[in-house]
């Protein structure tokens, strides 16, 4: 992937740090970042619910250094931060389930664990931090699609998360004049979204359910709408987000997406096709705290950092695939 860089900014003399970057979405910003050979990556991960494999052919190379430490941790924040110049922030519990059954973890990572990066990137002097949101912010909002500036009620612990680390992000930048910025993330999926354990999200277990030739199993009746955005989009708006000039960067937050909406039950039946898989899905009951629709109204990030999705469902579904039969 990342065949092509998404802007001029030559990162050779460039320093990153990547929480999270043994993750999903942290290792694919990785992966763009070293292409593209940015002077120093490190990553700060824990493997909680990351894993070494997905860094492990960075990790001989002389720019790059992964340590194994939390952000739970003030000292291993800070140990992180040392010659850095921009942050991009992964590193978190997501899963609105997980939150559920156990809140106090998702508030130490994803809340406490914010602040202590933010302090630490403050005193390290870096230029920016790009963090990520979540569209679960939006809540019981209605409006469709969703605009930055009309959230509703957040339906989960985990969406609280997302949502104080807003608030932070726009009291830190004011008060301490940093420059922070918010994705609001709308259903990534992609290569290294681990399809295994009880809080894996939907386009995984399915694809390897699929795979296995094993009926996928729906929550609710499958009506449910999401606004699914393949990761290479996302590395491009982190890219572009953590370069935009001209831009406010107090505290400011923008939707990651494409802008176009499928259903659980379109998706099982693109998924099929791709596949050739006959299975039939099973339906369950309604998962608590989860949206009914969602979809971006991506204008905002469109014109303010220049973000342009080029990468539609159906054509990130088949990278996925591709990756998936190799890897599972
Ligand atoms: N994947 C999505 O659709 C989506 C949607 C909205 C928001 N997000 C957010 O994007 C970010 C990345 O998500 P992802 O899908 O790549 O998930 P992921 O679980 O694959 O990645 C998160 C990474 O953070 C690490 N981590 C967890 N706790 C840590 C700690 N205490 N210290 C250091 N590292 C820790 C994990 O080990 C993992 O490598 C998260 O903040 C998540 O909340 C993701």
């Amino acid at each position: 992937m990342y065949n092509n860089s998404f802007h001029d900014i030559n990162i050779t003399s460039k320093t990153f740090l990547v929480t999270g970057g043994a993750g999903f979405i942290g290792s694919n910003l990785v992966e763009y970042l070293l292409k593209y050979n940015a002077k120093k990556v490190v990553v700060l991960d824990n493997l909680a619910t990351g894993f070494e494999e997905n860094i492990q052919p960075y990790l001989q190379l002389p720019n790059f250094e992964f340590i194994n430490g939390t952000i739970c941790n003030m000292e291993d924040c800070e140990k992180a931060c040392i010659g850095i110049d921009y942050v991009f922030h992964e590193a978190a519990l997501g899963s609105v389930p997980r939150s559920i059954k156990n809140p106090i973890a998702t508030h130490q990572v994803n809340a406490t664990g914010f602040i202590n990066v933010l302090i630490a990137a403050r005193d390290a002097k870096v230029k920016r931090i790009v963090y990520a949101s979540s569209s679960s912010v939006y809540g019981d909002s209605k409006i469709l699609p969703k605009v930055e500036n009309q959230i509703g009620k957040q339906l989960s612990p985990y969406a609280v998360s997302k949502m104080t680390n807003e608030l932070y992000a726009e009291i830190f930048s004011k008060t301490y004049n940093m420059e922070i910025i918010g994705l609001r993330y709308f259903n990534i999926f992609g290569p290294r979204q681990n399809p295994l354990g009880e809080y894996a999200a939907a386009i995984p277990l399915f694809l390897n359910a699929i795979l296995n030739n094993e009926a996928p199993t729906l929550n609710g009746d499958g009506e449910q709408t999401r606004d699914f955005t393949f990761v290479e989009n996302a590395v491009q708006a982190n890219m572009k987000a953590m370069f935009a000039e001209n831009i406010n960067t107090q505290g400011n937050v923008f939707n990651i997406a494409v802008g176009e909406r499928v259903s659980l039950n379109q998706l099982i039946e693109i998924l099929k096709k791709l596949t050739g898989a006959s299975v039939k899905q099973i339906y369950r009951e309604e998962r608590m705290g989860d949206v009914r629709d969602s979809l971006a109204d991506i204008s905002k990030a469109k014109t303010s950092i220049g973000y342009e999705p080029k990468i539609k469902i159906e054509e990130g579904l088949k990278h996925t695939l591709d990756w998936f039969k190799t890897h599972y």
